[in-house]
């Protein structure tokens, strides 16, 4: 947290934080750990803008009653996570034309070299290859118009989205220097503690949601049941101390897990659990992160049967969104030209 300084007669205006994930499917007790959990936190020092970036989904096919149910759940699971909509704007990206408008223009400023040297775009392209449609290979000026509408200070991203960002402020820069300052040069927001949650069969691996085996990630919404099953049958290693160590990589993950939950550090779990074998543990861990997720997988039931309530929160933050985007939609159209309506 940022410490006042003594003598400061003008308040400081709080800087902008836009950040979006894509509605697919359920997320992942990595993305809440490594992200969401933080979109939370920074609701107080900054003015957040979040959305959840279905635009994003269809570069990849989706069964479109499978899509707009995921959209649904994004929306409701963020809300159930914390995102206060009386606090941030937290809206459906699609409800908001101005992006898929600025997305166009800012593909003229974009070059193809560029767009040709993003990693995701080479995995995504070899993953789908019957499906390398003109969105997936464009995907990071769509991103760009989505930090760039509102005037973002700072984009929190993982590791995987840091190319885009730096394409995002590339386009910026390039962009201003034509037409003189239009957008604001968005930065990463590194947090604090970037806890990384690992794959719980392959732990040398991120988390992630599209690996077949199910028992490798655990679901936001995944019943205390099949969470505790999950962590019983993680990888461990034949040591059986739990300790942070060298070819320890799924102890050590369990163990960033149970830090990252309840605040302990590594030093403070081992010492708990010295004398005590893996099952307990991993026992332990399945508890913590069980007791973590209850009162969001509760809260999430209310919202999701409650569709009023939730097109009464997605609508106003794509009213207040398209206010402010509009802006600078319209400041960057008038400097290239266009004829005002
Ligand atoms: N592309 C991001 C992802 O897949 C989601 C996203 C869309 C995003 N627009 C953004 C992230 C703008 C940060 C800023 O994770």
């Amino acid at each position: 947290m940022p410490e006042a300084t003594e003598t400061k007669e003008i308040p400081e205006k709080k800087k902008v934080i836009f950040s979006a994930i894509q509605p697919s499917g359920t997320f992942t007790l990595g993305n809440y750990i490594g992200a969401l959990r933080n979109w939370v936190k920074l609701q107080n020092d900054y003015n957040c803008i979040f959305a959840v970036a279905d635009l994003h989904a269809i570069t990849v096919r989706q069964d479109p009653q499978k899509f707009r149910q995921n959209i649904y759940e994004a929306y409701a699971l963020l809300l159930a996570c914390g995102i206060d909509p009386q606090k941030s704007m937290f809206f459906i990206q699609s409800h908001v034309h101005t992006h898929a408008e600025l997305a166009w223009i800012l593909n003229c400023y974009t070059q193809f070299g560029e767009l040709s040297r993003m990693t995701q775009f080479k995995d995504k392209s070899q993953k789908h290859a019957d499906n390398v449609n003109a969105g997936l290979f464009t995907y990071p000026s769509l991103m760009a118009a989505d930090i760039l509408l509102y005037q973002a200070d700072l984009v929190p991203v993982g590791i995987d989205q840091k190319q885009h960002l730096e394409l995002s402020r590339n386009i910026a820069e390039r962009f201003n220097g034509i037409y003189g300052n239009t957008f604001t040069v968005p930065e990463p927001y590194i947090a604090e503690v970037g806890a990384k949650v690992c794959s719980l069969q392959e732990p040398t691996k991120k988390m992630s949601k599209s690996d077949e085996n199910v028992n490798s990630w655990i679901a936001m919404l995944d019943s205390p049941d099949v969470i505790m099953k999950k962590f019983k049958r993680a990888v461990t290693d034949s040591e059986a101390v739990v300790r942070v160590g060298e070819g320890k990589d799924g102890i050590n993950n369990l163990i960033g897990i149970m830090s990252a939950v309840t605040g302990k550090t590594a030093d403070e779990i081992t010492a708990e659990f010295e004398g005590k074998g893996y099952g307990d543990f991993k026992t332990a861990v399945g508890e913590c992160v069980v007791e973590m997720l209850r009162p969001i997988q509760k809260r999430f039931g209310d919202y999701i049967k409650n569709k009023d309530y939730l097109a009464e929160q997605y609508r106003n933050g794509a009213a207040f969104a398209e206010k402010l985007s509009r802006r600078t939609l319209d400041k960057a159209m008038k400097k290239i030209g266009f004829v005002a309506k």
